[in-house]
This record gives C-alpha cells, sequence and structure tokens, in this order.
C-alpha cells in the first residue's frame, strides 16, 4: 500500500477516531489555497473522521458531515473547504456541468474528496493523498498513509504528526 505519484510518505498509527481527526486538524495546519487532498481507503475506515479534523483544523468550529447525499458539503473557516464525495459515482461522465472542474483546481479553497479513484482522471497530479488502512487484529487501529510532493511542508508536518502518533521516517514511496 503506497501514495503511487508522490515523491515522499509519511506512514502513521491511529489508534482511535479522535488520533485521526487530531491528524487531519495537524495535516490542516500546512494545508493552502489550491491544495487537494485525496482520500482514498474502503467504507467506514474513517475518510469522513478524517476530513472533519482538517475541516476543524481549517478553523470551522460547525457540526460536519459526511456528504454522501449531498456529494458537495462547504465549510467557511480560515479558507473555504469542499468537501467531496464520490462514492455513488459509477461514471466520471456524470461529474459533468456539476462545476466539478472548479472543485478539483480551487483557486481560494481547498477541496478534500472521499472516493477520489471515482474521478481519478479529474484529480490534479499534485493533490495530497491520504491512504487510510485496517489494521488487523485492533478494531480501533488505522494505518494512514500521508504522500505528498512538496518538499516545503512535509518536515513541518512530520514533527507535529509525532506529537500526537506513532510516525514513520519520511520515505520515498515503496515502489512495489
Ligand atoms: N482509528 C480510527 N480512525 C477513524 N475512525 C475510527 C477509528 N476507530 C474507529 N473508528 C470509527 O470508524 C468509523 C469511520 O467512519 P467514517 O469516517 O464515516 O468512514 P468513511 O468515511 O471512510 O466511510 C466511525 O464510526 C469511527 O468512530
Ligand atoms: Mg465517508
Amino acid at each position: 500500500m503506497y501514495a503511487e505519484s508522490s515523491t515522499w510518505q509519511i506512514i502513521l498509527r491511529s489508534r482511535s477516531a479522535r488520533d485521526t481527526e487530531a491528524i487531519g486538524e495537524r495535516l490542516a495546519e500546512v494545508l493552502q489555497a489550491g491544495d487537494v487532498v485525496a482520500l482514498h481507503g474502503p467504507l467506514g475506515v474513517g475518510k469522513t473522521c478524517m476530513a472533519r479534523g482538517i475541516v476543524r483544523g481549517l478553523g470551522f468550529a460547525g457540526y460536519v458531515t459526511s456528504p454522501s447525499f449531498t456529494m458537495v458539503n462547504e465549510y467557511q473557516g480560515r479558507l473555504k473547504i469542499y468537501h467531496v464525495d464520490l462514492y455513488r459515482v459509477r461514471d466520471v461522465r456524470e461529474l459533468e456541468g456539476l462545476g466539478f472542474t472548479e472543485l478539483m483546481w480551487p483557486e481560494d479553497a481547498v477541496t478534500l474528496v472521499e472516493w477520489p479513484e471515482r474521478a481519478q482522471e479529474m484529480l490534479p497530479p499534485q493533490a495530497l493523498t491520504v491512504r487510510l488502512d485496517w489494521v488487523e487484529g485492533a478494531s480501533q487501529d488505522r494505518w494512514i498513509i500521508i504522500g505528498g510532493h512538496g518538499a516545503d511542508q512535509r518536515e513541518v508536518l512530520r514533527r507535529r504528526l509525532k506529537e500526537i502518533c506513532w510516525c514513520s521516517p519520511l520515505t520515498p514511496p515503496d515502489p512495489t
């Protein structure tokens, strides 16, 4: 499991939903307008939980719900945030005319996308990837792999994450 096109990755271990939210909050600290975060992982693993942390970390204090029915939820924190869920999308053509390109290339906002693989070809190549997966034998634990491109934020991000959870060294993605 790795973040395919990233230039670096950090592997984390979350031990609870609260951990995952806290990881999201810290990830939010390094986000800037124009950033896209692709949240990969199976149903129920914690993508919305992570997105909730990111939205909170970006300064929105209200209630954050899953956009699985609305497809897009919008929040205003220190930046505008679009929280997108493509679970119900079966064909990328369903997104035509919905302003989806604008969501994937936000100018003055941050976009968080659950089930990004449903529209992989529309995702910007520089998107940050977050992959969540089950930890065998520990129902509350999750592996979280963050993959990125820009070198500027990675050390800061790792330092902040290390304060709250187990965190691998920064590595290039495993090519296997
Ligand atoms: N370590 C963890 N990280 C995230 N969620 C967890 C964790 N442990 C248990 N959970 C639970 O798993 C569920 C994740 O749900 P959700 O975030 O909606 O998943 P997804 O959006 O990936 O379908 C929540 O009920 C949450 O409380
Ligand atoms: Mg979800």
